[in-house]
C-alpha cells in the first residue's frame, strides 16, 4: 500500500477501507509516513470530509494504536462522560460524586486546558496534593472501592491521536467534523467505559458556534461509539454565557463544592442532573429518565454528593481543609467591574471571558505556562439579568497580571441593551 495513493484517494473523494485506514495511522506512528504526506491526507479530509464508517475505522486505529483499560474487573457498569469544551464547565466536580452516590462507576479521564476552554485536571489541581496521575491498576482500585475517579490520561493513551492533533494544530486541519469526531473518540474507547454520554457545547464560548454544526459532531461520535459497542448519548447544551457564575481553576472548585451543599446555581445543576440521569438509565441502575433526574437533585440536598466528592479527594490524595473551608479557594485579590450603562444583559462573548480569565492566569498561553490556581472571574450575571449604570458586573480575582487587559476585554464581552433575552439551556439531545 502507497501512502500517495491513498492521499489521492481522499482527494477525489472516495472512501478509504479499514484497512487502508489502520495502515495510514499505524504506518504514521511507526514514524514510517513522513509529515508533509499525513498533512496532505488531513487536508484532503478536511475537504471531502470523511464518511461514518471511516470516522469510526480512524478512531479505532487511533484507539489501538496505544493502551486501552480494561476496567472488566470493576462490578457493574461503568459510566463516563466528556465535554467538547466550554467556559465556566465544571460539570465532572459536581456530576461524577452525584451518579456515584447513587451507585454507578464513574470512570473519568479527562484532560487540561484547550484554547479559551479550561480543563478539569487545572481545576481539580487547585486543591492541594490531589493526584491526578493514577496507573490504570490504581483507577481500577479507585473506582471499584469509591464508584468514583477522575484521572489524567496516561501517556500511553492514543498516541496517534497525540501525534496528529500536534499536527493539525499547525497545518489548519483543527476543525474538521470527522477529526474532531474520530480524535475525541478514540480516547474515550481507550479509556474502557460502557456508557458515554457527550456534552456538546454549542455557541459563543465553544468551538462549535452554530447548533447545525454542534449537531453534526454529535451525531458522528454518537455514530462511533455506538459502531464500538458503546452505549451513546450527546446532550447538545448551550455556551452562549459561561456555566454558572464562576471561571477560574480554584473559583470553579468552590462554585462546584457549594453546588454540593445544595446551593449551586440552576443551569450547572440543569446539565449535570440532565447528563446523569441518561448515564443512570443506560447503567440500568434507575429506568425512569425523571426519577432519576430528581434523586439525582436530592443528591445535592441531603449531603450524598458531598461526602463522596470529600471521598474521592481524600482517596487521591487531596487535602481536605480546602474543601471543608472553600473560602481558601478565593483568597487572590478582588477587583469590582461596574457597569458602564443600564439595561438587560443581551448577550455574552463567551470565549473571551474565558480569554480574560487565560490573561490573568488562570489558562495557558503556550503549552509550557504555569498556571496561577487561584485566579479567575466571578460573574454576578447571566444573559436576561437587569442591570443599573455603576452595578457591580463581575469580581476579578487576580494577582497583578493581566488586570487591566482582562477588565477591558470583560466590559466589551457583556453586552448591555434594552431588550430581554434569555437563552435554551438544553438545545437537543441524540441518543
Ligand atoms: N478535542 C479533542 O480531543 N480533539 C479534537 O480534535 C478537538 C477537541
Amino acid at each position: 500500500m502507497l501512502m500517495v495513493d491513498l492521499i489521492l484517494k481522499k482527494r477525489s473523494g472516495h472512501e478509504l477501507s479499514d484497512e487502508e485506514i489502520h495502515f495510514l495511522i499505524t504506518e504514521y506512528v511507526n514514524g514510517n509516513i513522513p509529515d508533509y504526506q499525513m498533512s496532505a491526507f488531513l487536508m484532503a479530509t478536511y475537504f471531502q470530509n470523511m464518511t461514518e464508517h471511516e470516522a469510526t475505522a480512524l478512531a479505532i486505529a487511533m484507539r489501538d494504536s496505544g493502551k486501552v483499560y480494561d476496567l472488566s474487573s470493576i462490578k457493574g457498569i461503568k459510566v463516563d462522560k466528556h465535554s467538547t469544551g466550554g467556559v465556566g464547565d465544571k460539570v465532572t466536580l459536581v456530576l461524577g460524586p452525584m451518579v456515584a452516590a447513587l451507585g454507578a462507576k464513574f470512570a473519568k479521564m479527562s484532560g487540561r486546558g484547550l484554547g479559551h476552554t479550561g480543563g478539569t485536571l487545572d481545576k481539580l489541581e487547585a486543591i492541594n496534593g490531589f493526584k491526578i496521575e493514577q496507573s490504570e491498576e490504581d483507577f481500577v482500585k479507585l473506582v471499584s472501592k469509591y464508584n468514583i475517579a477522575v484521572v489524567g490520561q496516561s501517556d500511553n493513551i492514543t498516541p496517534a491521536d497525540k501525534k496528529l492533533y500536534a499536527l493539525r494544530d499547525v497545518t489548519g486541519t483543527v476543525d474538521s467534523i470527522p477529526l474532531i469526531a474520530s480524535s475525541i473518540m478514540s480516547k474515550k474507547l481507550a479509556s474502557g467505559a460502557d456508557v458515554i454520554v457527550l456534552d456538546v457545547k454549542v455557541g459563543s464560548g465553544a468551538f462549535m458556534t452554530s447548533l447545525d454544526e454542534a449537531e453534526k459532531l454529535a451525531e458522528v461520535m454518537v455514530k462511533i461509539g455506538r459502531l464500538a459497542g458503546k452505549k451513546m448519548t450527546a446532550v447538545l447544551t448551550n455556551m452562549d454565557e459561561p456555566l454558572g457564575h464562576k471561571i477560574g481553576n480554584g473559583l470553579e472548585v468552590y462554585e462546584a463544592i457549594e453546588t454540593l451543599k445544595g446551593n449551586g446555581p440552576k443551569d450547572l445543576v440543569e446539565v449535570c442532573s440532565e447528563i446523569g440521569a441518561y448515564q443512570l438509565v443506560d447503567a440500568g441502575i434507575i429506568t425512569d429518565f425523571k426519577k432519576a433526574k430528581l434523586k439525582l437533585e436530592k443528591t445535592l440536598t441531603d449531603g450524598r454528593a458531598l461526602n463522596k466528592f470529600r471521598e474521592m479527594v481524600l482517596a487521591q490524595g487531596g487535602k481536605i481543609d480546602q474543601i471543608d473551608n472553600p473560602e481558601l479557594f478565593l483568597t487572590a485579590k478582588k477587583h469590582e467591574v461596574l457597569a458602564n450603562k443600564s439595561g438587560y444583559v443581551e448577550k455574552m462573548i463567551t470565549s473571551d471571558i474565558g480569554t480574560a480569565a487565560r490573561l490573568l492566569g488562570a489558562g495557558r498561553l503556550t503549552k509550557d505556562d504555569e498556571l496561577d490556581l487561584l485566579v479567575g472571574i466571578d460573574l454576578h450575571l447571566k444573559i436576561g439579568s437587569k442591570v443599573e449604570k455603576g452595578d457591580v458586573i463581575a469580581t476579578i480575582y487576580h494577582n497583578d497580571k493581566g488586570l487591566k487587559e482582562a477588565e477591558k476585554i470583560l466590559q466589551n464581552a457583556i453586552i448591555i441593551g434594552p431588550s430581554k433575552r434569555s437563552v435554551t439551556l438544553i438545545e437537543k439531545t441524540i441518543r
